[in-house]
């Protein structure tokens, strides 16, 4: 049986790509307050901020391509049983190569009902005001805001209680209950982490830190990983 990787993502790896993180400098949460386009409440005040930032987002997405990471993480397909657990809206994962993939935070290049969760559409191009579900309600984005359920967190925590090997990417891991993932790997699971900058973790049992940009580091990590089957 092929052993099982595990893997967190987090803005980083697609940083590479062109899309802009959250909280380095110059990050999208410098110029844009959380609690405006990125909640319920703000939502419910002001519902074209709130569609024009996820339709600039979207924009930037669909000139974006995969990087060296993305790939690196598709090829481990073919030696492991790999689970991609991404704290991403984007779908470079998915053009990398990748097959199995939890979206924990949602996806841009999707929409939804307001006020029916399961009705979900395939969206490439903006939401405007009056955009409307079958039922008749506004669409949104398909994002999970903060303060809103997290509905994959519990298919992400069975993942990675059965992981064999755990990779950390390009997450600030402050963001809960995502940061919080690594808490349900088995004590001897190796984990790994893949970040050019440092990130201030509790203690956590076999973890081994690559300090480099994700295109190098996964590179290097992945051929490693190769080797080792
Ligand atoms: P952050 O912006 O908080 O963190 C990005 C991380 O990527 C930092 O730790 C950087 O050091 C690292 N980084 C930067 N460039 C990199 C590169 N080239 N290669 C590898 N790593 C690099 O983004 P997230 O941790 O993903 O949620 O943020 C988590 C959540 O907070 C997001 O999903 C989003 C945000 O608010 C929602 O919007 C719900």
């Amino acid at each position: 049986m092929k052993q099982k990787i595990v893997i967190l993502t987090g803005a980083g790896i697609s940083a590479e790509s062109g899309i802009s993180t959250f909280r380095d400098s110059g990050g999208l949460w410098e110029n844009h307050r959380i609690e405006d386009v990125a909640s319920p409440g703000g939502w419910k005040r002001d519902r074209n901020l709130v569609l024009n930032f996820y339709n600039q987002r979207r924009r930037q997405l669909l000139e974006c391509k995969p990087n060296r990471a993305h790939f690196a993480l598709a090829e481990l397909e073919s030696k492991y049983d790999v689970t991609v657990i991404t704290q991403n809206i984007d779908n470079l994962h998915e053009l990398g190569g990748s097959t199995n993939i939890i979206h924990l935070h949602g996806e841009l290049l999707k929409a939804r009902s307001t006020i029916d969760e399961t009705l979900i559409y395939e969206c490439k191009k903006d939401i405007e005001l009056g955009d409307k579900c079958e039922k008749d309600s506004q669409l949104r984005p398909h994002i999970v805001w903060f303060g809103e359920a997290v509905p994959k967190m519990d298919e992400a925590i069975v993942a990675t209680r059965e992981a064999d090997i755990f990779i950390v990417i390009g997450t600030s891991m402050v963001v809960y209950p995502a940061a919080g993932l690594i808490n349900y790997c088995k004590y001897e699971v190796p984990k790994w982490l893949v970040n050019p900058n440092e990130i201030a973790l509790p203690r956590i049992p076999n973890l081994k830190f690559i300090n480099e940009k994700a295109t190098t580091g996964v590179d290097y990590l992945v051929k490693r990983l190769l080797e080792e089957q």
